[in-house]
Parts: structure tokens; C-alpha cells; sequence
């Protein structure tokens, strides 16, 4: 076999060795989860608690150096932006969340802003898909 064959062949299992990969974490969270459970999941996923919450635990590479420094910032940043920690707690109880919470958290699942690149770069099954993007949508409108 030539150099150049192998190579395209090297190219052909990488690339799918990458797709399988990432279709398989980039699944939507398990169905014998509740309405509930998938919620909780898709915002544990995604890491929103990481930068909105009262307690971050942030990722191991903030320690890295470049990408560590860009997310200690979102997370600040994120946090000062809003503080997600009583609308995590209303899901984890069932509860009410206003209506203030409810429509920005739905601008940024309906835009893809959130979570940042600084995040989803290392985690791609952090992004928030299509399917993820309903249930949450769903949820926050109907407990308002
Ligand atoms: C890596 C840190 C990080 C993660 C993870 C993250 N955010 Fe953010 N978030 C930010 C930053 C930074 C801002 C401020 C953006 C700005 O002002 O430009 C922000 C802003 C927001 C806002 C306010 C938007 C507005 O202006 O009204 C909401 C709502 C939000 N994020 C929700 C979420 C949700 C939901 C998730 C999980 C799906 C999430 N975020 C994950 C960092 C993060």
C-alpha cells in the first residue's frame, strides 16, 4: 500500500473514531430519567452550576494555563451576570421560578449562547441540543 493510502485510510478511521465519540456523548440525557431528572441532568451537564452557582466546582483544567484563567473569569463573570443557584433549587424541588429567570434562561438555551466555548471546548456533550433545548424549554414554562 502507498504512503498516500494509508494515510487516507489513517485520516478515515480517525475521523470516525472522533464522530462515533462524539455522538455518544452528545446524547440527550436517559429516557428512563422523569421530566424532572432530565431536567436536573441537562443543567448538571452543561454546567451552568459551574459558573451560576453559589458553590462552583470548577473544571480540573481551570488550573490550565490560558483556558484555566478564561474560565475562572466566565465563571465570575457568569455568576455576576446571574445568580442560578435559587432556579437550579426550584427544579430540584418542583417548584415555582419567575418569570424574570424563566425568560432570560430561555434567551440564552433558544440563542446557543450558554454554555460558553470556554466550557463546551473540553466537554462537547456539555452543549445544550435540540432535544435538551425542548425539555428545558418545557419546563421552565410550565413552572412560572
Ligand atoms: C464557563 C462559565 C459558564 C457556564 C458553564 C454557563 N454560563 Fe451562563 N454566563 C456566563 C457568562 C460569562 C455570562 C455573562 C455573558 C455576558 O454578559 O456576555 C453568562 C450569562 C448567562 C445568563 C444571563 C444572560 C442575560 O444577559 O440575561 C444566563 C440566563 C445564563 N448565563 C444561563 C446559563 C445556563 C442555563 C447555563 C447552562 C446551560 C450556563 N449559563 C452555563 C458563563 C457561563
Amino acid at each position: 500500500m502507498s504512503i498516500l493510502s494509508k494515510t487516507i485510510i489513517g485520516v478515515l478511521i480517525l475521523a470516525a473514531t472522533l464522530i462515533i465519540t462524539f455522538r455518544a456523548i452528545d446524547h440527550e440525557p436517559v429516557d428512563d430519567l422523569s421530566f424532572q431528572g432530565k431536567t436536573i441532568a441537562i443543567i448538571d451537564n452543561s454546567g451552568c452550576m459551574v459558573c451560576h452557582g453559589s458553590n462552583p466546582k470548577l473544571p480540573w483544567y481551570s488550573k490550565l494555563p490560558l483556558i484555566g484563567n478564561k474560565i475562572k473569569n466566565d465563571s465570575k463573570k457568569g455568576f455576576a451576570s446571574i445568580n442560578l443557584q435559587p432556579y437550579y433549587e426550584s427544579i430540584l424541588s418542583a417548584g415555582k421560578i419567575t418569570n424574570e429567570t424563566a425568560s432570560r434562561v430561555d434567551s440564552v438555551i433558544v440563542a446557543h449562547d450558554m454554555p460558553p466555548i470556554s466550557y463546551s471546548i473540553i466537554r462537547p456533550g456539555s452543549r445544550v441540543n435540540g432535544k435538551e433545548r425542548e425539555i428545558l424549554l418545557e419546563w421552565n414554562k410550565l413552572h412560572q
